[in-house]
């Protein structure tokens, strides 16, 4: 990350992370008045949330707000942490569906529950009652998230208008998910449904929603939204394009998530995809026998791996990452929002194409 908004980007998630810990305090003291179990859930849920995360959504969140205004920024922090509880909701259910067993670096919610019943109740048949927890856990965040907006520091018509962007969010992320699932399934599919795919399930809920719920609560009107929508949706874009290139060619330490896992789970990326069309017969059926199977083995991922350099696979992606930055970076520029806020979005974007983590 460019080395002066370093500083602002930590400090931000040092503040982020302080009103998570002190969120959390509370839900699990009232967790604690029904049960240990339901306490000990809820303490688990803090850890997850607080053990990693960039925590750009909140960052985007606070930003979305100082586009526009300066002051209350103790109460856009509060409210911002809104949009972290809904990643972590998100991220208990999406790795349950994708059976994906490591999270920032750390088991995932379903396999930590999946050990816990292990041990609290000594059974070997655990997977469906940590796929449970995590399922109820993801639910109470999704509240948790709910109950963060609704009792934000902002006026009253600001709040209900946040709250309607709130279940937005969860409505396209659900879409999204639904046509990333049969995706898997699906066998032709265009370029243009992965996009639409990436779009709903990513660049929404984490740059342009989260931009538009900080500047509602700072008051925005739907000229300010679009905006927001110009630069966030390609921004969106170049980030999920990023991470399907790290998850291929990154490295497990860095990501926290395991390398080669959207092969394993048949997911068809844009670097896939593209590959596909352009490689040889031979080693289109490389790619699709890996492709969906829980076995393959890292031989055949370094395959793979050579396969998308070689067809310009790789190369097509990162200049996608290129130019979607840039038509962000553009639409911000052009805009009427706060200098600093503008200054700082300018660079974030540029992160966006050089993070590898
Ligand atoms: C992961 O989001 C899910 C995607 C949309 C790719 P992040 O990469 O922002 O995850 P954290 O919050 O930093 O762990
Ligand atoms: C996660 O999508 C998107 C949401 C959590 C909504 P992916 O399944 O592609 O992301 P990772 O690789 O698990 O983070
Ligand atoms: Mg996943
Ligand atoms: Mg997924």
């Amino acid at each position: 990350m460019a080395a002066n908004i370093d500083g602002v980007v930590a400090q931000y998630k040092a503040k982020i992370n302080e009103r998570l810990g002190l969120f959390f305090d509370e839900k699990i003291e009232e967790a604690s008045k029904i049960s240990d179990y339901t306490q000990e859930v809820v303490a688990n849920i803090k850890e997850y949330t607080l053990r990693g995360g960039k925590r750009l959504r909140p960052i985007f969140l606070i930003y979305g707000y100082k586009c526009l205004a300066d002051d209350n920024i103790d109460a856009i922090i509060e409210a911002s942490i809104s949009i972290e509880l809904m990643q972590s909701y998100l991220l208990i259910h999406d790795d349950i569906m994708d059976e994906d067993e490591l999270r920032r670096g750390k088991p995932t919610f379903h396999i930590e529950y999946r050990n816990i019943c292990a041990t609290l109740f000594g059974e070997d048949d655990t997977r469906k009652f940590g796929e449970n927890i995590a399922i109820l856990a993801g639910d109470l965040l999704e509240a948790y998230g709910i109950d963060v907006l609704t009792n934000s520091r902002f006026k009253e018509e600001y709040i209900t208008k946040a709250l309607q962007k709130y279940a937005e969010i969860v409505k396209n992320v659900g879409y999204g998910q639904i046509l990333d699932i049969m995706s898997e399934k699906k066998k032709d599919i265009t370029e243009a449904e992965i996009l639409l795919i990436h779009k709903l399930k990513t660049a929404s809920y984490t740059i342009e929603n989260p931009l538009q719920i900080g500047a509602i609560l700072a008051g925005a009107v739907e000229a300010d939204l679009a905006v927001m929508s110009n630069y966030g949706l390609p921004l969106g874009l170049a980030f999920q394009i990023q991470d399907d290139i790290l998850g291929l060619f990154g490295t497990e330490e860095k990501i926290g998530k395991p390398v080669g896992s959207d092969i394993q789970e048949g997911k068809k990326t844009l670097l896939i995809l593209h590959a596909l069309s352009n490689c040889s017969e031979k080693e289109k059926g490389i790619i699709t026998s890996a492709l969906g199977n829980a076995d393959v083995t890292t031989a055949e991922i370094d395959t793979i791996r050579d396969i998308v350099r070689e067809t310009g696979s790789l190369d097509y992606s990162k200049r996608l990452v290129g130019e979607k930055i840039e038509e962000a970076i553009h639409a911000i520029e052009g805009s009427n929002f706060r200098a600093e806020a503008k200054e700082f979005l300018v660079m974030i974007a540029d992160f966006v194409g050089v993070r590898d983590f």
